[in-house]
């Protein structure tokens, strides 16, 4: 079983212990705002091979590197103004860049899928002094099983794969609740290839420009991880309810109580105060509990599209898509 080191109370601990691991390749699992992510050297094959394999993850997906600061991922990637502008106003944070690899950098192939771009994030905390330390960049993707709810707990990670790898660093609940916010800046317009803990609304209040939503079929072909079938629970799916049926699991928002509440096997509420950031922070973790309660269908209350409520409806469709 994996070790468990808190980074919040034992910092130096947690870094001693990761180093050694992913100077010999292993892969952990680390806290980012958004979820946790499984981590290992970006420059290493055999390492980015075991994230893979740990995961058992099809080999098709590109995988974002996170790095310790800026000066890192300019070594690693081409910057044009608007990118930069997106990097220095909301790194640490957030947000994924798709940027052009630059063809001296270290990063390998099978990180990045043999594309000449490459994702790149800076997260927030502990893990950005982890990769400075390390002196590489981390490809990591979340931190679960192939196709399962991705972890916001260090616990959810034990759980799902603490017999796989050999440690957990726990920085406690992830802040943001779901994955970054993925941007590709393109001939000057900003393309959203993915929704997630930052806005759009405070991407277009930033820079002043419309950011340019997913086109359904290209967006598969843009950000090869985004399968249809992603984030899902055991239980079977209902989305936008309006009633429960007797024996299902209610996931609920701002106080909403659908018609038949009282037969629900187990009711949550996202954010009772109708906040959607609260409500992202609480997603992955209430669709395990709602699915641990054992209800064959978990039906979600409509969440509004503003805000992050884009990316809480991105992920509940994967989470509600035919399983493949
Ligand atoms: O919040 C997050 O982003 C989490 C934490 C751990 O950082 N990571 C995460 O990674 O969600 P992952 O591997 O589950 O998602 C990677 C996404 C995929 O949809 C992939 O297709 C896209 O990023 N991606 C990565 N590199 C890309 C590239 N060069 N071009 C297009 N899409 C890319
Ligand atoms: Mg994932």
């Amino acid at each position: 079983m994996a070790d468990i080191i808190s980074t919040l109370t034992r910092p130096d601990e947690a870094i001693a212990a990761a180093l050694p691991l992913l100077q010999a390749g292993q892969c952990l699992a680390i806290p980012t705002e958004t979820v946790y992510g499984l981590a290992a050297d970006a420059t290493n094959p055999e390492a980015i091979a075991r994230i893979y394999e740990t995961k058992g993850r099809p080999r098709f997906n590109p995988l974002i590197c996170h790095m310790a600061d800026l000066a890192m991922a300019e070594r690693h990637a081409v910057f044009d103004p608007l990118s930069r502008k997106l990097a220095e106003r909301f790194w640490p944070g957030p947000l994924t860049l798709i940027l052009p690899l630059r063809p001296e950098s270290s990063i390998h192939s099978l990180a990045t899928a043999g594309l000449d771009s490459v994702g790149i994030r800076i997260p927030k905390g502990l893990t950005g002094r982890l990769i400075a330390a390390f002196g590489r960049p981390l490809a990591a993707p979340s931190a679960n099983r192939s196709g399962r709810i991705s972890p916001t707990s260090a616990a959810h990670v034990a759980a799902d794969l603490g017999e796989r790898i050999a440690l957990v660093l726990d920085g406690g609940a992830a802040p943001v609740g779901v994955e970054s916010t993925i941007l590709k800046v393109e001939d000057g317009a900003i393309r959203m290839l993915r929704p997630g803990g930052l806005a759009a609304e405070d991407i277009e209040a930033a820079t002043g420009c419309t950011v340019i939503r997913p086109q359904k079929a290209g967006a598969i072909i843009e950000a090869p991880g985004m399968l249809a079938s992603h984030y899902a629970p055991d239980a079977a799916v209902r989305l936008n309810a309006t009633h429960v049926e007797p024996g299902e699991a209610l996931v609920t928002f701002a106080g909403f109580a659908p018609a038949g509440i009282e037969k629900a096997a187990l009711v949550l509420d996202l954010s009772p105060a109708g906040n959607l950031a609260e409500a992202a922070a609480n997603l992955f973790s209430f669709m395990k509990l709602a699915d641990a309660s054992g209800a064959p269908r978990i039906a979600f209350a409509a969440i509004p599209m503003s805000g992050l409520g884009e990316a809480i409806n991105d992920r509940l469709q994967r989470a509600a898509a035919p399983k493949t």
